[in-house]
């Protein structure tokens, strides 16, 4: 009979879909690492993670029994692929279930960020009753640049439409015709949009291609006072970057849900002005997780029943 470990915290449902599964066996053990991650690998043939767990190539490395892991989530830069490779474990992910959540995060962070919901909230519970500091900006009638039109971006644009925002999107694996029909401007280069944008908001994993794509050189370029949101990986704008375009006033605003190392709780940005973050909530609502969890297990199980 199969056996599934689940490493990090599943939704309830995605564990009733395991207590209900017939010819599988599972045990839920969390905050492993090291050693115990390694020897509790080799015990079972399946795994489910979500972020929390890192598969590095030392508790992956000489595995001969893990079949396949689930990522309950999009990201799977928490495994390392080319290990699960060589050791021939299958690596797969939910790419639809959080997309809707991380969509409404990244507008959220949008909207709060352009009416200092964050600074006013704190200020008044402070005892200030403070008006006139927290002049925002109408997102209404602005344009947002999107760097990446898969599943999230796409779900982001139309929210954004329906704000009656003018959009402009980068994708490579996207006609300028399909963008069009789809009410989004496309161009060529990322660099070709920074200077008409007043929001730009990025849905693509961390490469090497896109790897601090927001650095001084794009902040050169960028519209005066145009706002950024982050809620796809951490290491897509370039932190010092950030901080400069904040300091010189080049930057209106910083909006971020993901940092280059995860936890984090140290940030040059934090605390400053202008800056709204949140600890990696794009995907922490309970419809998104629930639908993760139930993916994740129904991949699985199919997978070590039948091998596909
Ligand atoms: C994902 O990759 O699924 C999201 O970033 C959410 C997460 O990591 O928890």
């Amino acid at each position: 009979m199969p056996s599934i470990i689940v490493l990090d915290d599943l939704a309830p449902e995605g564990l009733a879909l395991l207590d209900a599964a017939e010819g599988v066996s599972y045990e839920v053990r969390t905050g492993l690492k090291g050693d115990d991650l390694k020897n509790a690998l080799n015990e079972f043939d399946g795994a489910i993670c979500r972020s929390g767990v890192k598969l590095t190539p030392d508790v992956l490395e000489g595995n001969t029994k893990l079949r396949a892991v689930v990522r309950a989530g999009v990201g799977t830069d928490n495994i390392d692929k080319p290990a699960a490779t060589r050791a021939g474990i299958v690596v797969m992910n939910t790419p639809a279930g959080n997309t809707i959540s991380t969509a409404e995060h990244a507008i959220a962070l949008m909207l709060a960020m352009s009416r200092n919901v964050p600074a006013a909230n704190q200020s008044l519970v402070e005892g200030r009753w403070d008006r006139k500091k927290f002049m925002g900006a109408q997102v209404a009638g602005k344009t947002l640049g999107i760097v990446g039109l898969g599943r999230i971006g796409l779900a982001v644009a139309s929210r954004a439409k329906a704000l009656e925002m003018d959009l402009v999107g980068y994708d490579p694996f996207m006609s300028a015709d399909h963008a069009k029909s789809l009410g989004i401007e496309l161009v060529e280069k990322v660099e070709d949009m920074l200077p008409r944008i007043d929001y730009l908001t990025v849905h693509t994993p961390l490469t090497d291609e896109t790897r601090g794509m927001i650095n001084d050189a794009a902040l050169e370029k960028i519209k005066p006072g145009c706002r950024l949101i982050n809620c796809a990986r951490g290491g897509i704008y370039d932190e010092a970057a950030l901080v400069k375009g904040l300091e010189s006033g080049k930057l209106g605003g910083v909006a971020l849900d993901v940092y280059p190392d995860e936890p984090c709780t140290d940030s040059p940005l934090f605390g400053m002005a202008n800056v709204v973050c949140t600890p990696h909530l794009g995907a922490s609502t309970e419809e998104a997780q629930t639908q993760v969890a139930v993916e994740a297990v129904e991949l699985l199980t199919a997978y070590l029943k039948t091998g596909a």
